[in-house]
């Protein structure tokens, strides 16, 4: 039986920052929005579901009871790079149990599905770090149309996963980080991201842009060799013409 999500500091995290305080709701509309309304340094807001999850590009995120982690950390200020930690923070609490990888630019996937997407958004003096994990779906319980591409821990593993024991992990790793960013350490926390992005020389497309991937640079973007020169991306759907590797 997992546990309720209402555990989830019952014990606790040994954080600094992420994790100070929770707030855990059975339906909500967006974790991000309540982040947004409500958010104090390092709150956790986790729901079982959301009603109007939201995504990256103005898009629905599918967020159905029991299935998936849906939460949000606030953090006052705005902090460089805490969609890189975010990404980082979520890979290494799966990497014990299953081959996550990084997908630029901040999504995770297993076996090549998208099994976790995150979602910064800044507003009044905060920062809502929204991450959706796709968690005990199986594949008849994502609609039909992103069965291709997206996948769960349980469809992408063997490993038992309990929701409360992930998202202490995540949290635990996301604290390191943060606290790495709030120190100064953006460089590094950008450099490890990058890496794990595993991008330079692949050929790629994002949207109407194909090319060689030259590097990432400061920002995140990436700099791309076209046949027209080099173009500069900053987010967007990628995907690799190379094939796996
Ligand atoms: C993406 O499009 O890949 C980003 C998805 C982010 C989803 C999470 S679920 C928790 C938080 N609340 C939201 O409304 N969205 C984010």
């Amino acid at each position: 039986m997992e546990s309720p999500l209402s555990t989830l500091l019952d014990t606790p995290l040994g954080t600094r920052v992420v994790g100070r305080a929770a707030e855990v709701f059975d339906e909500i509309d967006s974790t991000n929005d309540y982040a947004l309304q409500h958010g104090t340094d390092g709150l956790v807001v986790v729901a079982d579901s959301q009603n109007a999850g939201r995504g990256r590009m103005g898009r629905s995120w599918h967020s159905a009871p029991g299935l998936g982690l849906w939460f949000t950390v606030a953090l006052e200020g705005l902090i460089d790079g805490v969609v890189f930690a975010a990404a980082l923070a979520v890979r290494d609490a799966i990497a014990p149990h299953a081959p996550a990888k990084v997908k630029w630019p901040n999504d995770i996937l297993i076996n090549g599905h998208k099994v976790c997407g995150i979602l910064a958004e800044h507003r009044d003096g905060i920062t809502a770090l929204g991450i959706g994990v796709n968690v005990h779906h199986t594949r008849e319980d994502f609609p039909k149309e992103l069965l291709a591409k997206a996948g769960s821990l349980t469809t992408e593993s063997d490993h038992p996963w309990d929701r409360v024991t992930l998202l202490r992990d995540i949290l635990k790793h996301l604290d390191q980080k943060v606290i790495l960013l709030r120190n100064g350490e953006f460089e590094h926390v950008r450099d490890e991201w990058a890496e794990a992005c595993e991008l330079r020389g692949r050929r790629i497309r994002c949207d109407a842009i194909e090319g060689v991937v030259n590097d990432i640079d400061a920002k995140g973007a990436l700099l791309v060799e076209t046949a027209d020169g080099l173009e500069r991306i900053l987010s967007g759907d990628l995907m690799l013409l190379d094939g796996d590797r």
